[in-house]
């Protein structure tokens, strides 16, 4: 047995048996740096233009912004490397369908949200700065561009936002009223036991 598939407790015929540490570890910041960049985003556009702040506070954003897009791209690499585990049993057969659709869609946002804001600030005056260093700019100054962009960033945060609360809807479902193991799938340790 490898040892990618050893950590990720891989069954026979490639199956895993629970989410590897390194998937749960990702799972856990990657979730907590979208909850705070989904506040941080929607807090900054709430103040006023030249408002005291404001540019410290978007200079912030963009590069927490950049972080959680390299957190995630480690993360879809390691979900194409390790499998997820077999569904929980006992699901009816639309509960597991509506949770790989949702995981699916998840999966989509995180890479849209970054794409879209690192686009629409690639069409502004103003650039993007990672940390303090100046990026590459992809695009020119373009107004109609940029607010494409950040359009299609914000309605992905909606998006993103609906399936959230979707996915831990079915996680409170499945934990307390089907009275299943499921939070433990995404606990380090737990996750042979959760099946
Ligand atoms: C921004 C917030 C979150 C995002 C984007 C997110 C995303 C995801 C994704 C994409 C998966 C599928 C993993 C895979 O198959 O590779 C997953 C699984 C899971 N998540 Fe989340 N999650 C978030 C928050 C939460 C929260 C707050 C909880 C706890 C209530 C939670 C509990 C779980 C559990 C238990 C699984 C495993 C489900 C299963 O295997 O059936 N997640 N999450
Ligand atoms: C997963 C990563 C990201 C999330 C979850 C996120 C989330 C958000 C949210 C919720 C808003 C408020 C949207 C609205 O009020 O319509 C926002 C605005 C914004 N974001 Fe992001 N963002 C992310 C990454 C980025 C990146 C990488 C950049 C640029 C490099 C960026 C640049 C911006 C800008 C400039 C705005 C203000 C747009 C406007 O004035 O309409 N974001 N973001």
């Amino acid at each position: 047995m490898r040892r990618a598939d050893r950590t990720a407790g891989v069954l026979m015929h490639g199956t895993a048996r629970s989410y590897s540490g390194l998937q749960i570890a990702l799972h856990w910041v990657s979730a907590l740096l979208l909850v705070s960049l989904v506040s941080l985003g929607y807090y900054m556009t709430s103040l006023a233009k030249g408002a005291p702040g404001k540019a410290a506070l978007v200079n912030l954003h963009k590069s927490l912004g950049l972080t959680a897009a390299l957190v995630i791209a480690w993360r879809v690499i390691v979900r194409t490397r390790q499998p997820a585990p077999p569904s929980i049993p006992g699901l009816h057969c639309w509960e597991t369908e509506l949770a790989r659709i949702t995981h699916r869609l998840l999966y989509m946002c995180m890479v849209v949200m970054p794409l879209s804001g690192y686009l629409g600030s690639s069409f502004n005056q103003y650039g993007t700065r990672f940390w303090g260093v100046p990026l590459p700019r992809w695009g020119w100054v373009d107004n109609a561009l940029q607010h494409l962009f950040y359009t299609l960033h914000g309605m992905t945060a909606y998006l993103l936002l609906g399936l959230v609360v979707l996915h831990v809807a079915g996680v409170i479902k499945h934990q307390w009223f089907d009275a299943r193991r499921c939070v433990q799938r995404m606990l380090p340790g737990r996750g042979e036991r959760a099946l």
